[in-house]
């Protein structure tokens, strides 16, 4: 649910392309969360959402001896992923109505829960569908209050497209506070670690901050528009985006980016 209490856009296909404009610093949040997965050694791990395949990637190296199997919705992504890791297995499937199998040891998600409509119920039901000692470790974004963000709103609700339904569902809602995480996912859990980090990524304009949400949060209110409306909420959207995030010493500008992790034990 939004912040509104509306459904948040059910995303379309991604573009794997444009989402790996920014590997590094996109791959940086799934390799701290894999440090803090409390697993020695793991024979059936999922990735959620795997994308294009960096985080899958990061799961193969960690546990070279596991099957990894990568779980996306986006057609664009899987070729993408497939073509990375030719030896994984990956699997076309929505997160919000899939189970794991029973011997699964991991269930790993970095940036897509928030994309799911009510995903702390799927948390729960995925956590609960572990046998015991499994691990569900998820990694959300946590900046729908952060200027890239209030600014996407803002556009939205002001250009010719300000009513369209597409327009009024895209926004992503904020995500819950830890402690209602913790009372959702501690009572099916053994163990739970919940935490919050925020990166300040050094982006070379503001336009690559444009760029870098082309990729993600972006998605859902270009994919209600027709090209030249596109390119009027883009152009927008970085006038604004160019005011608020001024230039540091050397003509760069920082992306200031909270994101939230739970590592839950079964
Ligand atoms: C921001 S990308 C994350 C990619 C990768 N895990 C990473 O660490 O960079 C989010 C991915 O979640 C996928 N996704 C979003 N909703 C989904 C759903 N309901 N079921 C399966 N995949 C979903 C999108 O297609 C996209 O590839």
């Amino acid at each position: 649910m939004n912040a509104e209490g509306r459904e948040p856009q059910v995303m379309g296909d991604w573009s794997a392309r444009q989402y790996l404009k920014f590997e590094d610093e996109r791959t940086r949040p799934p390799r701290d969360l894999l440090a803090q997965v409390p697993l020695r050694q793991a024979r059936l791990v999922f990735d959620l959402g795997c994308g294009p395949g960096n985080s899958t990637e990061l799961l193969v190296g960690r546990y070279p001896e596991a099957e990894v199997i990568g779980l996306d919705s986006s057609p664009d992504m899987l070729r993408q992923a497939r073509e990375r890791l030719p030896l994984c297995t990956f699997l076309e499937a929505d997160i919000a109505s899939w189970s794991p199998p029973p011997r699964t040891d991991l269930l790993f998600a970095n940036a897509s829960f928030q994309w799911l409509s009510d995903h702390p119920r799927v948390l729960r039901r995925l956590l609960e569908a572990l046998p015991s000692g499994a691990v569900l470790a998820v990694q959300m974004p946590d900046n729908t209050r952060e200027p890239s963000h209030v600014l996407q709103r803002e556009v939205a609700a002001n250009g010719p497209w300000a009513g369209d339904p597409g327009m009024i569902a895209a926004p992503r809602g904020d995500l819950p506070a830890p402690k209602e995480y913790y009372d959702l996912l501690g009572p099916a859990c053994s163990r739970i670690d919940i935490w919050h980090s925020t990166y300040n990524h050094v982006m070379a304009t503001p336009q690559a901050i444009v760029e870098w949400f082309k990729g993600s949060a972006l998605q859902p209110y270009l994919s209600v528009l027709d090209a030249k409306a596109r390119e009027q909420f883009l152009s927008t959207y970085s006038e604004k985006i160019a005011a608020a995030y001024k230039p540091r010493f050397d003509g760069k500008v920082l992306l200031r980016f909270p994101r939230l992790f739970i590592v839950a034990v079964r």
